[in-house]
């Protein structure tokens, strides 16, 4: 691993399957190798989303990276357009990538649905600036959940064909970097087969940070499960995707794997699991939540964090942009 990077769109709301599929991981990688994580406000227009509250869901998403680990002393931490190269690279890019490669993209045919007439050309075009994002900072390693998998692919041959087109190697194709288990994918409370998701019209279908101990508990309480009891081996939870999904959160909340917590729970049914796993929930997201409450009420230093973190990050990105200028035959 010689450079780490992701990043997180600023919606006002960060749940269970952020932390548990990005943020956690990348708090720990900021121990291992140099990490750059930032807030896509850039990726946020794709769809319309009124000014002020675009502004406000940048600091609060910082406050919330922050609050849940993130440590700006050891990473750099910035807003996404506060680095001007990240949209110039989507622009060389943006020769390079095909309009077929982006058509396939299984993010794009889901957001765009029946309307690709009236969907936004930066919701087609999203990717593109994710690659940029990305090959910017020659990064190795991209700590994402599986639902981004297919952007970071795409990078890849984006990085190829660059490469291949302007004989250089230039841009290094990163890795996907996804969690095991559960925590790849976590699914809604409400529904197995759904990936827990802040566009789920459902409150109930998630947990958030901003959630409070009472409001946590209710949601596990009401989650969807079946009534069989709990097996000592996770592979006989296959087909019981709801069971399943209680088990692998319990184990990424507390450190664990699925393994431990079927032999802690083996035999007992959801009665006796449910209120375990809601006081591992609150014992995890309560102290992050307190401090973000800290956080929001100091948004001068989140400022200045934010304005050292793309000072340092621009730095990092000029030498890459430039060289992407050269090879394609331009300053
Ligand atoms: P976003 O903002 O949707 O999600 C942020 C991170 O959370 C992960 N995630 C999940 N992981 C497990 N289970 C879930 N239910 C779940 N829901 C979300 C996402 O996989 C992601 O890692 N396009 C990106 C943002 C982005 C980016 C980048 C990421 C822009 N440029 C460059 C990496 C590198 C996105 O919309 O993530």
């Amino acid at each position: 691993v010689t450079r780490v990077i992701s990043g997180i769109q600023p919606t006002g709301n960060l749940h269970l399957g952020n932390l548990l599929g990005a943020i956690l991981r990348w708090v720990t990688m900021q121990d291992e190798a140099p990490c750059l994580f930032f807030l896509a406000d850039l990726h946020s227009l794709s769809e319309h989303v009124d000014p002020g509250t675009r502004r406000a869901n940048v600091r609060e998403m910082a406050a919330a990276l922050i609050a849940s680990g993130i440590d700006p002393a050891k990473s750099v931490l910035f807003a996404q357009s506060a680095v001007p190269a990240h949209a110039e690279l989507c622009w060389l890019l943006n020769g390079t990538a095909r309009m077929g490669w982006l058509s396939r993209m299984t993010q794009w045919k889901d957001k765009s649905g029946k309307n690709k007439e009236g969907a936004s050309v930066a919701l087609f075009d999203y990717p593109v600036l994710q690659a940029a994002d990305i090959l910017l900072y020659r990064a190795s390693h991209v700590p994402v959940g599986e639902d981004q998998k297919q952007h970071i692919e795409l990078t890849r041959d984006i990085a190829i064909k660059f490469n291949t087109d302007y004989d250089t190697d230039l841009f290094v194709p990163p890795e996907p970097f996804i969690g095991a288990g559960t925590a790849a994918r976590v699914m809604s409370l409400r529904d197995g087969s759904a990936k827990m998701s802040k566009s789920d019209p459902s409150d109930m279908s998630r947990v958030n940070l901003i959630d409070d101990d009472d409001t946590i508990a209710a949601k596990i309480r009401k989650a969807r499960t079946d009534p069989d009891p709990l097996p000592d081996d996770p592979a006989l939870l296959a087909g019981r995707p709801e069971a399943r999904n209680l088990v692998g959160i319990m184990a990424g909340v507390t450190g664990r794997t699925e393994a431990d917590v079927c032999r802690d729970f083996a035999g007992q049914g959801f009665g006796s699991f449910k209120p375990a796993l809601a006081d591992a929930l609150i014992a995890l997201l309560a102290p992050i939540r307190g401090r973000l409450e800290q956080l929001r009420a100091d948004p001068t230093m989140l400022d200045r964090e934010l304005a050292a973190g793309a000072k340092r990050a621009a730095e990092i990105a000029a030498p890459t942009l430039d060289a992407a200028y050269r090879a394609v035959g331009l300053r």
